[in-house]
């Protein structure tokens, strides 16, 4: 695996059709896991580790996100990275860039509604990162459901021909969805942190059971989440419209552990269960 700086050297390393897993670094076994999802198909694999100052809002962590360049770098090759490509800031916001992707209404509830111009400096990061990668497809999380949904919108609605692939949640062995911002929590919080997949199990229980009440559903996990202050806890279709009590569903959260914010999900699909609170190894993808 080579590390790259500016794109010149991105573009003269690439050697075949690429498969890219955009971070912002402080990678983990979550990562790791997009990053053999890409490799599988023996295409050029480039992660991009780049901490992006436009999906930041003030008063959010931007300075204090974790940055470590060496460690990415080790879990990046082990994963089966070939180029790892860390862009400095005036790389991708050149002093006369100016164009902002405004995706839509989507981004304006869920995380949006909480975290206004957020998915705008997502789309349009990732937008740019596509351009200078020059990607035939690209791995995103489940995890960060909303996310995923709004750059398949913006992908499909800009014509940019790019596969987008979502990958599931990778979790700790008691279920909590791995995150970069997980290292904020001390040990009480972690421990307390393990109520929001616990809650998310709960309801996808119900739901199992044939509970299709969206607000029953949605109260199930809300009793459950003791130490976690709501942001917000809700039912919608998979393609996150309204729920249809018909269809598969996904029951997606925010909320805050002491000062450390988490989202987390959980797919309610009679076909496909999903488990958020039980044991997944992440020795498997590490
Ligand atoms: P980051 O939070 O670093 O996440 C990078 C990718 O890893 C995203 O697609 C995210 O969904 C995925 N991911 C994170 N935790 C995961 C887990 N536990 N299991 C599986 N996948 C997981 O998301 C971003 O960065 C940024 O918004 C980015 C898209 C890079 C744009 O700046």
């Amino acid at each position: 695996m080579i590390i790259v700086r500016s794109a010149d050297e991105l573009r003269s390393a690439i050697t075949g059709p690429v498969s890219f897993v955009p971070t912002m670094g402080a990678l983990h076994a979550g990562h790791a896991s997009l990053i053999r999802l890409a490799s599988a198909d023996g295409s050029c694999v480039v992660v991009s580790d780049f901490v992006n100052p436009s999906q930041f809002g003030e008063g959010e962590d931007f300075e204090s996100y974790p940055r470590d360049l060496d460690g990415d770098a080790a879990i990046a090759e082990r994963a089966g990275a070939h180029i790892l490509y860390a862009p400095d800031v005036g790389e991708i916001y050149p002093p006369d860039f100016s164009t902002t992707i405004d995706p839509g209404p989507l981004a304006q509830e869920l995380c949006g509604a909480h975290r206004p111009g957020h998915f705008a400096g997502v789309a349009t990061v990732v937008v740019r990162l596509f351009g200078l990668v020059g990607p035939r497809r690209a791995i995103f999380g489940r995890k960060d459901y909303q996310q995923l949904a709004i750059l398949q919108r913006v992908t499909k609605d800009l014509a940019l021909g790019i596969e987008i692939v979502g990958a599931p949640t990778i979790r700790d062995a008691d279920g909590l969805a791995l995150s970069s911002r997980n290292a904020y929590l001390s040990a009480a919080e972690r421990s307390q942190a393990v109520v929001i997949p616990q809650a998310l199990q709960h309801a996808a229980e119900a739901y199992a059971e044939g509970q299709r009440d969206g607000v029953v559903l949605a109260e199930i996990g809300r009793k459950a989440l003791d130490g976690v202050t709501l942001e917000y806890l809700e039912v919608r279709s998979t393609d996150l419209g309204p729920y249809d009590p018909a269809l598969p569903a996904v029951l997606l959260l925010a909320g805050h552990v002491g000062t450390t914010r988490l989202i987390d999900n959980i797919v309610l699909d009679p076909t496909a269960p999903e488990r958020a609170a039980t044991q997944i190894s992440t020795k498997e993808y590490a």
